[in-house]
């Protein structure tokens, strides 16, 4: 599969009247990390991550077609701006995210020339609360990106089957954010090229279709809110520290490894295992921001105290709780659902007490885009 087949534009029958679409996208937190890209948003590895469930993004998409005369007058040369579009963010009109909108619509024009017929108005909404640290970026571009394939379809005359519409969906989310192209579909999606996974592409994510273990398919992951602040260092600053950084091979390969690794403990259903691998990674990530050039720190002294208290309640009680961690202090606590009634009332009494204003969001393992 190369980028030339999400060329091959199908014929449509594009409407004269506006009209509006909504979807949700959700959020997905990563097992094994994506972290250090090349030119074009490809993964330096591959990467596999739980699509969530309550954690998502409500994105409707207004399309107003330009009238034949103003159409004309445009010229077709111009970069998309936010002449083009206009974003709303729980109703309040945002500018500032227009500059981040428009890259991603350049980035896909080549892919949807037709977006070029249309005045957009997104509007746009997330159930996690604002600057709680959790990224918007997935479960928003995943949305908008589906929205506008939800758009295409309707308007095609042979619409794409549900597999190849998921692939470009994936491939033109992954444009806007590298993470985003893993939340289209659930609860396993993989995003880059891996020896072990004959479908994997840099490009796009695909539904992980092996056999998976009963255990995963209604995992939870309890969000621990430590620090709800703006991040001191964005995910695209950390990427490109990945360049020049001394042990990025050793990642890479890293990654590599501990992803063919998870592939077979998520075939048998070995939790222990998968805790392990899962908090290497999470540990791993850090690790590169910590001795990166420069260096930086995004765990706080609550990241750090919660760490060691899952290490301490797993070997007291042998359940199979792990965390792991995003770019940010924040702390995913990963377990089987059967360990529910265990887990809570410890989250309750003694994690909490490490969370911003006492917060934490309840999430699971949950299926990706949807049409509403
Ligand atoms: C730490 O997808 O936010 O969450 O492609 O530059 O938008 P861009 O980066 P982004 O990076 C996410 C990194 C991560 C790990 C992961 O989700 O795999």
């Amino acid at each position: 599969m190369v980028t030339e087949s999400f060329l091959t534009l199908p014929q449509l029958e594009l409407p004269s009247k506006g009209g509006s679409i909504t979807v949700t996208a959700p959020s997905n937190i990563a097992l094994v990390k994506y972290w250090g890209k090349s030119q074009g948003q490809i993964p330096r590895n591959a990467s596999i991550s739980f699509t969530l469930s309550n954690c998502f993004t409500k994105t409707t998409l207004g399309f107003t077609p330009f009238s034949e005369q103003s159409k004309a007058g445009q010229e077709m040369v111009n970069d998309l701006d936010d002449s083009n579009f206009e974003v709303f963010v729980d109703g309040l009109s945002k500018p500032d995210f227009a500059p981040k909108i428009a890259t991603f619509f350049n980035r896909i024009e080549a892919y949807l020339p037709w977006i070029r017929s249309f005045q957009w108005r997104i509007d746009t909404e997330n159930t996690f609360p604002h600057g709680s640290g959790i990224a918007s970026s997935a479960s928003g571009f995943a949305a908008l990106a589906g929205a506008l394939m939800e758009l295409e379809n309707s308007w095609s005359l042979d619409p794409l089957p549900p597999e190849l519409w998921a692939q470009k969906t994936s491939f033109l989310a992954r444009l806007g954010s590298g993470s985003a192209s893993r939340s289209v579909l659930g609860p396993l999606m993989y995003w880059g090229t891996h020896p072990a996974l004959p479908a994997s592409s840099d490009l796009f994510a695909c539904i992980l279709d092996q056999e998976v273990h009963a255990v995963f398919i209604d995992y939870k992951d309890t969000i621990l809110l430590v620090d709800q602040g703006e991040k001191e260092v964005s995910s695209t600053l950390g990427h490109n520290l990945m360049h020049d950084h001394p042990f990025a091979n050793q990642r890479f390969d890293q990654a590599q490894d501990n992803l063919g690794k998870l592939l077979a403990v998520l075939a048998c259903g070995d939790t222990h295992e998968f805790c392990r691998i899962v908090e290497t990674e999470a540990l791993s990530l850090h690790a590169m921001m910590m001795t990166s050039n420069p260096s930086y720190l995004l765990m706080k002294p609550n990241t750090l105290a919660i760490i060691e208290k899952v290490r301490i309640f797993r070997r007291a009680n042998n359940v199979p709780v792990c965390f792991t961690l995003d770019a940010g202090a924040n702390v995913h606590l990963l377990y089987p659902a059967k360990f529910t009634p265990q887990v809570m009332p410890w989250i309750q009494n003694e994690l909490s007490g490490h969370c911003q204003a006492g917060q934490f969001i309840e999430d699971q393992v949950g299926q990706g885009v949807k049409k509403v």
